[in-house]
């Protein structure tokens, strides 16, 4: 193991921390601080074949008990038929309630484990080993847990809070620049909710070199949000910056463009919506649409206003005919505006681009 191994604390109720660093995976069964259990590692067809094995002999070697559920990689197996198969996986397994969940991989992975942990025995331990900068930075933190349906995305989940998140920083090496660049896209976004620091970083060359320290900002962050609105009752929807549209769009796209690519769109669009309809202090939305640009993000759609609307309409944002949007008013700063629904196509249209 090389470097430091820095630790963020998240005080929900149970506490839990983030550690982020080098070689946590091939030491995460030192690092887990729970009685020995028997822990099912749930994770993708991808990651099996990079992190299993290591994953897997850590946790042996710490005196767990193992056993492994590999799923087909992608959104679109974030679903019923995924999670009920996990399901049954555990309880073939006869996993009990001291034993463990462990979710190694993206997004998808920890949404779709951390749902299983939560209802199976109406609710059992779960960890993240997030190894993509998307789960580091955003996903694997705060307990949202989720699958699919077919009227839109997360439409089925739970809150369950995880008992320990180990963040391996050397995965990110591994990552395809498109999944590298999903990661970018929720940082780009916590930026632009709270950090325009955070944010100048990815507008210059130096991110790979700061992978560790940009996903501690954003983990230190995200963690103060969620102690204070841990079920989204207020500040937690901030969080939601660029989702609005960007779940429409992947909703749209039958799950085809990815998450942080969807969210890249969805956060310049309404950025040029803010900006256009006055609510911006300063012009911020060719600012970020460069900085999405730079880290390969998309900063657009084809999609039409009418479809992204009604893709929309089944969002959980929804509160009866009301939709709550999260407006950038300038870069580290935005705020919540819950506005008609009849008022969204017109939103959309006015950040499509020309
Ligand atoms: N990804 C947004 C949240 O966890 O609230």
């Amino acid at each position: 193991m090389s470097g430091s191994i820095q630790t963020i604390p998240v005080r929900t109720a149970p506490p839990y921390t983030v550690s982020i660093g080098s070689g946590l995976l091939c030491r995460c069964g030192e690092y887990l601080k729970m009685p020995t259990c028997r822990v099912a590692i749930v994770t993708d067809s991808t990651v099996e074949k990079l992190y299993l094995e290591t994953v897997g002999e850590s946790l042996r070697r710490a005196g767990f008990s193992v056993c492994s559920y590999v799923f087909p990689a992608g959104e679109a197996h974030k679903n019923l038929t995924t999670l009920s198969a996990i399901l049954e996986f555990l309880a073939r397994e006869h996993l009990t309630r001291t034993d463990c969940v462990a979710a190694l991989g993206g997004g998808v992975t920890g949404d779709m484990a951390g749902f299983a942990a939560a209802v199976y025995l109406r609710g059992i331990r779960y960890i993240q080993l997030p190894t993509t900068l998307l789960s580091a930075v955003d996903s694997s933190v705060g307990g949202k847990t989720a699958i699919d349906l077919c009227a839109g995305k997360n439409l089925a989940g739970a809150f369950l809070q995880p008992a320990a998140v180990l963040c391996d920083t050397d995965c990110l090496a591994s990552l395809p620049a498109a999944v590298f660049a999903d990661g970018a896209a929720e940082a780009i976004k916590t930026g632009v909710l709270c950090d325009e620091t955070l944010f100048s970083l990815f507008e210059t060359d130096c991110l790979a070199a700061d992978a560790a320290k940009v996903i501690a900002r954003c983990v230190s962050y995200k963690a103060g949000v969620v102690e204070r609105d841990e079920k989204e009752q207020g500040e937690r929807r901030l969080l939601n910056l660029g989702h609005t549209v960007g779940h429409a769009i992947e909703t749209c796209s039958g799950y085809t463009i990815p998450h942080g690519h969807a969210v890249a769109a969805g956060l310049a669009i309404i950025a040029r919506a803010a900006e256009a309809l006055g609510w911006t202090t300063e012009p911020i939305a060719g600012r970020i649409a460069a900085c999405l640009a730079k880290n390969g993000l998309p900063t657009g759609t084809d999609f039409s206003a009418k479809d992204l609307s009604e893709a929309a309409a089944a969002d959980k944002k929804r509160t009866g005919g009301d939709i709550t949007l999260v407006i950038p008013r300038r870069i580290g700063q935005c705020e919540l505006k819950r506005l008609p629904l009849t008022d969204l196509p017109a939103i959309i249209a006015a950040g499509l681009e020309a």
